[in-house]
This record gives C-alpha cells, structure tokens and sequence, in this order.
C-alpha cells in the first residue's frame, strides 16, 4: 500500500497514486482503540444565518462557499456513505452550513436512509426551515434533529445570528417535535448573552419534550472570531443550572450517546446535556468522522488534517480505494484536540465548513 503523508495543517490531501493491495483488517478502528461508527457529514458549507461565533458577516470576503461543482453531488455522497457502511458507521449525522438550505434534502435524507446497514440518520439544524421541512423529513427518515437555540430573547436572537427569526425557529422547534422526531435543543453558552436563560432553555426545552444542551465555546477559525471571555466552562454551567434545579448527577457531559448513561439524568428525571468539549473533553470515547460538503474527510473536529475522498472518486478511483483513504485517515486520527480555553491551538477550519 503506498504510503500516505498527512499535512499538520490546512490543506487536504489527495491519495495520489493509490494501488491496489491488501485492504486494512478494520478500516475504522483506530490507533488508540476507538472504533468509528458514526459519520458527521455536511452537505453544503452554506448557511441562511451569520451566527456571531461560527460565521458572523464581519468575516465577510474571508469566507468564500465552494462552487457547486466542488461540492459532492447526491450519487457520490450515497456511494461515499454505503462504502462507510459496509465498514461498520451505522449512523449518519447531516450537517452543514445548514443542511436544510440544500437542495433536495429530503430526498438525499431518504437516500441515505435506505442505505443497507445504516440504522440512524440524523441532523443538526438551525431550525429556520423545519416548519415546512420537518415533516417531509421524518417522512424520509429523519429520526432525531438537534435545533440551535441560544436565546429566547427575539432581540437577542436576531443579534447573535445575523439574519435569525426566533418565531420561525420556535415553529420549526413544534414541527419535528409533532413529526416525532426526537429532539434536543442546542445552546452556546455565552456569558453576557443567555448565562441568565440556561435555566429558562431547560424548561422551554421540557415543555416541548426536548432535551437541552449546553455547549461550551471553541476556537475555530485560527481563533479569529473567539472570544475566550464569553466562554462559560461546564463546571460554571453545572452550577447555575444546579442552583436553581438541584443536584445533577456526577457525570452531566454528553457524547451524543456514544457513551450511555452519561451526560443525559437530572435529578428531576428530566435530561440536560453539557458538551464540554473545552474543559472536560471526551476525545477518548470519541467514535465518529466529519465529512465535509466538499468531500474532505476529517478525523477530528479540532485538527485540519483531511483527505479527499472526492479526489479519490473523480480520479476513477474503485470502492477499495476509498476504503483506503478512509482507513489512512482514520489511521491519522489525534489522539484529541489540542485546543484550549485561551484560543490556543485552535484549527485553521471554520466551523460553518465542518458542522460542529
Ligand atoms: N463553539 C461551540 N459551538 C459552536 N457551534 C457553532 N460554532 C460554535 C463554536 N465556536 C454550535 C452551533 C450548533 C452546533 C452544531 O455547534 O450553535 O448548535
Ligand atoms: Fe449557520 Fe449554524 Fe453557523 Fe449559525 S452556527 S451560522 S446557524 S451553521
């Protein structure tokens, strides 16, 4: 097998001259032990809001979308993600940008969907198109949807996200909620914006039968756009929570379930989750891969290495090949991100390009 060189940083590399030879024993378990079994995939780097932490308008010229041709094309993303499922990834996670504003989402979800081998197909949303899309895609598959909400201050939502409408996102919020997709409520913990709501979100959350979720701050964007003073750590998280709700159990953080039991009691029997991705991360349980819309595959979320699996399929590459690429890439796969509360050692990569 020829050897594969991945970059520190930045760039993507493409498996130039790839041969066949024996194929890796199991592709997608990596060098510290952990097996992949769930893929994260954008499916358009572009986004009808301008949240002020991920992709705020200051940013501007900086952020240039990808033409469409760059972009991977519904026959790819299904060959791409049936090869993934042959090798074990049983739940696939759409993403953006904002996956809703691709066209034809629907009928790539119910694509995916039917995929032999894949069990769950997923997404994160900002919630601005559920009202009408909601129903048409738990039709398709869609079984859970996690929606960001960081304020219920229509002021403040508008502000925080550029171009957000709180009233539509609440609808979008009723309309998967009544299509029966399970539903989680995602949250920025941002100090000075919603640090006085967190109990407020928990119980809008409830009242809809949603699980809240509090997400701790990170760089991105080399840092440009972080700013280390809005952060709010997990234990600061838990404690305001805990002031007002009582005591949560030890272990609060959440993996998106890759871990069971964790992150998900409260005292109340309600659940809340706390991604605390900064001060407590959880790197050693971690069991997925980012795909990105135009085809990069990443290991992890807070290093730039990728390789392109578009390269690989538009050079005539076969399906072994890309298991190749994908077993490289999960062979180059951090043991966690180096990032840190300062902004220290965050990735080159935007976070509208990768989808949290
Ligand atoms: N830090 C933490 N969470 C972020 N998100 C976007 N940018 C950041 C960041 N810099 C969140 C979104 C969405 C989820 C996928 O990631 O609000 O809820
Ligand atoms: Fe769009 Fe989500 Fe980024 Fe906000 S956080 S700009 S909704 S991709």
């Amino acid at each position: 097998m020829a050897h594969v060189h991945l970059p520190v940083v930045g760039s993507v590399a493409s498996l130039g001259g790839e041969t066949a030879g024996a194929l890796p024993q199991d592709p997608l378990l990596d060098n510290f032990s952990r097996k992949i079994r769930y893929l994260r995939v954008s499916v358009t780097d572009r986004c009808n809001y301008r949240c002020s932490y991920c992709m705020p308008e200051e940013l501007g010229d900086q952020l240039v979308f990808e033409p469409r041709s760059a972009v991977l094309s519904f026959e790819e993303l299904e060959r791409l993600i049936a090869v993934f499922a042959r090798l074990g990834v049983r739940k696939i996670r759409l993403t953006g940008g904002e996956p809703t504003v691709r066209k034809g989402i629907v009928e790539l979800a119910q694509r995916i969907a039917a995929l032999p081998g894949i069990e769950q197909v997923v997404m994160t949303s900002n919630g601005h198109l559920l009202g009408e899309l909601a129903a048409p895609l738990a039709a398709a598959g869609v079984s859970a949807i996690n929606i960001s909400i960081d304020t219920l201050d229509a002021g403040k939502f508008h502000a925080l996200t550029g171009r957000g409408d709180l009233a539509r996102v609440l609808a979008g919020v009723d309309a998967a909620v009544t299509a029966g997709m399970r539903v989680k409520l995602n949250a920025v913990a941002l100090r000075g914006v919603n640090d006085g709501e967190l109990v407020a979100l928990c119980e809008y959350a409830w009242s809809r039968g949603a699980v809240p979720r509090f997400i701790e701050h990170m760089p991105m964007s080399a840092g440009a756009i972080y700013e280390p003073a809005r952060g709010i750590s997990a234990h600061a998280i838990r404690t305001a929570l805990e002031a007002e709700l009582g005591p949560l159990p030890a272990r609060y953080w959440s993996v998106s379930g890759s871990v069971s039991g964790q992150g998900r009691a409260s005292a109340t029997g309600r659940e809340v989750g706390i991604i605390s991705a900064m001060t407590e991360h959880f790197c050693d349980h971690c069991n997925r891969l980012r795909l990105t819309a135009t085809g990069a595959l990443h290991a992890c979320l807070g290093h730039d290495d990728a390789i392109s699996l578009r390269d690989v399929i538009r050079g005539g590459g076969s399906d072994d090949d890309v298991v190749r690429a994908i077993a490289a890439a999960v062979t180059g796969k951090r043991a966690g991100h180096v990032f840190d509360r300062s902004g220290a050692g965050a990735p080159q990569k935007h976070m509208i390009g990768i989808g949290g």
